[in-house]
């Protein structure tokens, strides 16, 4: 459904490896590789300090303005393009091709997936009324990736484009385009980020204000580190201080484990038979990692249900959960850099200006929050009530008379 009918066989989540995904991989490399995602440094700081304005400003609205900023960084990054209100047009476009994809892609949901003769059934047929939707979804999901590229091009042939994914593989140093063949591979390459990179993003962000919440004394000791960088240093941290902040590290893997942004992946197939630890696998198997159990094994991590950034510190750390949650193998992540650093600084940001608390009811009676994920291809801590409250601290009122 989501590949033949939909004509998206070209999409990078629905090839398999073969030529042309190596270079969508090269392509992503070169633009996201640890070294090279510093060049998104700066967009991913700037759209930081909006998120904490705008959080401030309105925080009735915190779950839209976490969708903003992922969107914003991901369309700046992917075609150079601003996102300047929470109704843009782009964004529009690619929130309802996320919806769409997750349909098409829903486990169990399309017959056809499960009996592929029934492909060949004529759309007028009674009940292939998939087919018609499968053409129809399939139109609006290559529109979607087409119009910011073609907006990207319009720039670059006007001399006005900022640099991103897109502008950087579409012209060469010396001015020249790429030919026809080269362009269709950039335009399906760009169009998997915003799928593959805001989702899962605000997913993180989200489920690290609810710790926070939840665990009101480790919030406390995340806002003293900050707090002694800026008394040192008397500066807003940007993305080049990671490594003074052990602490909130630790607190970012801690998230990634805890609420396993991907609890399974993405599925792929055995290429041809295989056997693992005694278990025979029949070639074009499908195969989903279930990336949850390892980050809740309790031989690898002790009282794995307990959200505890101290398991990371000190002189046996347990295992890095980095090492599952962006998957493995030659379909590892491409975006875990600049997903790192775009939620890194949002941490730092956030700790810096405000403290989220537990919600209280009318009679002010503390409201207290269920810890429960949705199901999905990623998953989100449930909606949870809560409250902001301003810091009013030295560092807190230079970053935001800036
Ligand atoms: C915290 C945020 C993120 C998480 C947890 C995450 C996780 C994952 C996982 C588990 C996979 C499947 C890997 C596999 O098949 O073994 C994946 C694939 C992918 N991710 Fe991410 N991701 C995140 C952010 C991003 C960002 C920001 C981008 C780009 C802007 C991105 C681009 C991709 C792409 C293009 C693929 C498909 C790679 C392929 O099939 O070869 N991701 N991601």
């Amino acid at each position: 459904m989501a590949g033949v009918l939909m004509e998206r066989e070209k999409s990078m989540f629905s090839i398999s490896y073969n030529d042309r995904l190596k270079t969508y991989r090269r392509f992503m490399h070169q633009s996201f590789n640890p070294i090279a995602a510093q060049m998104f440094w700066e967009v991913e700081e700037q759209e930081a300090r909006i998120l904490v304005e705008n959080i401030l400003e309105s925080p009735e609205g915190l779950f839209q303005h976490l969708r903003r900023n992922a969107a914003a960084v991901i369309m700046k990054i992917a075609y150079g393009y601003p996102v300047t209100s929470n109704d843009d047009h782009f964004v529009a476009i690619a929130e309802e091709g996320i919806k769409i994809a997750s349909l098409a892609s829903a486990p169990g949901k399309w017959l056809v997936n499960s009996f592929p003769i029934l492909r060949f059934l004529p759309e007028w047929f009674p009940g292939a009324g998939f087919k018609t939707k499968a053409r129809e979804w399939g139109r609006i999901l290559y529109e979607q990736s087409l119009e910011p590229h073609e907006w990207a091009k319009e720039q670059l042939r006007a001399g006005t484009a900022i640099p991103s994914f897109t502008s950087a593989l579409l012209q060469s140093s010396d001015g020249t385009f790429v030919d026809a063949e080269e362009e269709d591979k950039i335009l399906w390459c760009s169009g998997a980020l915003y799928f593959a990179g805001a989702d899962t993003s605000v997913s993180v962000v989200k489920s690290f204000l609810f710790a926070m919440m939840m665990y009101p004394a480790i919030q406390r000791q995340a806002q003293e580190e900050v707090d002694a960088f800026f008394a040192s240093e008397n500066r807003i941290p940007t993305l080049r201080d990671q490594d003074a902040f052990p602490f909130v590290g630790a607190i970012l893997k801690e998230v990634l484990r805890w609420a396993t942004p991907a609890p399974f992946g993405l599925p792929h197939s055995t290429s041809q038979a295989d056997s693992y630890k005694g278990y025979y696998i029949p070639g074009k198997t499908s195969i989903m990692p279930n990336i949850w159990a390892m980050m809740h094994d309790e031989s690898v991590y002790s009282d794995p249900f307990s959200f505890d950034p101290t398991r990371f510190i000190g002189e046996n750390p347990q295992t890095d959960p980095r090492d599952y949650a962006f998957g493995f193998g030659r379909r590892i992540c491409p975006g875990q850099h600049l997903a790192e650093n775009s939620i890194w600084i949002q941490m730092v940001l956030v700790l810096l200006t405000m403290t989220i608390t537990k919600a209280t009811d009318t009679d002010g009676k503390i409201i207290e929050p269920e810890v429960a994920f949705t199901t999905g291809l990623v998953s989100h801590v449930q909606p949870f009530k809560y409250q902001i409250v301003p810091r009013k601290t030295a560092a807190s009122s230079l970053m935001l008379t800036r």
